[in-house]
């Protein structure tokens, strides 16, 4: 049987060694239940920050979220002298990090704060002042600790503007802040230790990392080529079995579109509806045949009430254009629609094409406030939305027919940009 790692001794935190000269300094919340008011937390998790000693110096990596500062202290203690710290670094600026932060500048006046360029507005809301010592650093910066090195990677918007990596040379070790972490708590920390976590680390992946791919990507060209013995997250097990699994496993998520047979060249655009009584089918019905007659634009129809929501976001993910159809019931887009459009928060819609229609009873405001959102989304919506009240008429139907084709024509750039009346928009 494994030995477990021993926190604390007679009641006080313990620093726990995971080589030489690297110490694990951070605090369990096992009773956390949601985290950020979205992530579920079922375990709890994890506020793991780091000490590094150098033959001149030590380094502090992160700190925790400040009503567990107690711990903290007592396990830096436990290793170090506060006259000894020579560099403090912050991976990330939110709170869960550098909740301890203050105290610590205040105990180690000495010690030089190391932050990503783009953290240097952050770390002054933080402290509430605005001179301090510090000293931002971008990839290929370095700091010295004698025998030991920090090299700095910066890997922003995973999750925040601000967020790097750093990585001790003499032990290819990775501190990756949020990235490869997950909300887990476990007291035998190590990764070839726990409990099963895969599904902490995906659920993380798809809730924090997801909306970034392109800078996922991005991070994973720097980082892929360390070798690597160890990652040290900032949240959940320590990754020291086959830490290059994880790495790996991060570029298949943020490489996966679904698997579609569109040839190059052509577009994706997805028509979602929903109707009570048939009126807004036939709508979308009309679009679809519209939008099926512009060549290399492959165009699919679905029923909202034909599928749970996660499968449309991903199919949503990887296509070019999106058109929602709803009715308005009770002065308000129906329920599905929005319920659909709330989980699009994990995805990159930026200048995808949006359109949205739908027939109504008295007043349709619902097609309106769809548009709306997904202006607020950043899909490009180049032509109104088209709302007919109940049936529609022949005519009706064939203006729904010319929306299709205009919008199939617009993804391809097909139409001239059209300049839209603010009058229209009222
Ligand atoms: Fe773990 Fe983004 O803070």
């Amino acid at each position: 049987m494994s030995k477990l790692p021993q926190l604390t001794i007679n009641g006080l935190a313990q620093a726990v060694q995971l080589s030489e000269r690297v110490h694990w300094i951070g605090a369990l919340d096992p009773s956390l239940r949601t985290f950020d008011i979205i992530l579920k937390t079922a375990n709890g998790t994890t506020y793991n920050a780091y000490v590094v000693r150098g033959s001149e110096g030590i380094a502090v990596i992160d700190t925790v979220k400040e009503g567990f500062s107690s711990d903290f202290f007592a396990r830096l203690e436990s290793v170090a002298r506060y006259d000894e710290i020579k560099v403090i670094v912050l991976n990330h600026l939110e709170p869960d990090h550098t909740g301890a932060l203050p105290e610590l500048m205040r105990r180690a006046p000495q010690a030089r704060v190391y932050i990503s360029q783009k953290a240097q507005s952050m770390l002054k809301a933080l402290l509430k002042q605005d001179e301090f010592d510090y000293t931002p650093v971008m990839t290929g910066d370095q700091v010295s600790l004698g025998d030991r090195s920090l090299a700095f990677f910066h890997t922003p918007y995973l999750h925040w503007p601000d967020t790097q990596c750093t990585y001790l040379v003499e032990e290819q070790t990775l501190f990756s802040g949020d990235v490869f972490g997950c909300h887990f708590c476990d007291v035998r920390l190590f990764n070839d230790e726990v409990g099963d976590f895969r599904f902490s680390f995906e659920y993380y992946y798809a809730h924090i990392m997801r909306p970034f791919k392109d800078y996922v990507n991005r991070a994973l060209a720097l980082l892929e080529p360390l070798p690597l013995t160890t990652i040290l997250p900032a949240h959940g097990p320590l990754l020291r079995d086959q830490p290059k699994k994880y790495v790996q496993r991060y570029r298949e998520l943020s490489s996966a579109v679904l698997q579609s047979e569109i040839s190059t060249g052509e577009k994706t655009l997805l028509i979602f509806y929903i109707s009570s009584y048939g009126n807004t089918r036939r709508m979308a019905e009309a679009i679809y045949e519209g939008a099926m007659e512009v060549e290399h634009v492959r165009v699919s129809l679905y029923d909202l009430e034909g599928s749970e929501i996660t499968p449309f976001v991903d199919l949503i993910e990887g296509a070019d254009g999106i058109i929602f159809g709803t009715p308005t019931i009770n002065g308000d887009a129906v329920k599905p629609v929005w319920d659909l459009l709330s989980s699009l928060a994990v995805i990159n819609l930026k200048s995808k094409l949006g359109g949205v229609f739908g027939s109504y009873g008295w007043t349709g405001e619902g097609v309106k406030m769809v548009e709306d959102r997904l202006r607020g989304l950043k899909l490009r919506v180049p032509i109104p939305g088209i709302r007919i009240k109940l049936i529609p008429t022949d005519e009706e139907i064939e203006s729904c027919r010319e929306f299709g084709q205009n919008l199939a024509q617009d993804l391809l750039g097909l139409r001239q940009p059209r300049v839209i009346d603010m009058a229209d928009l009222a």
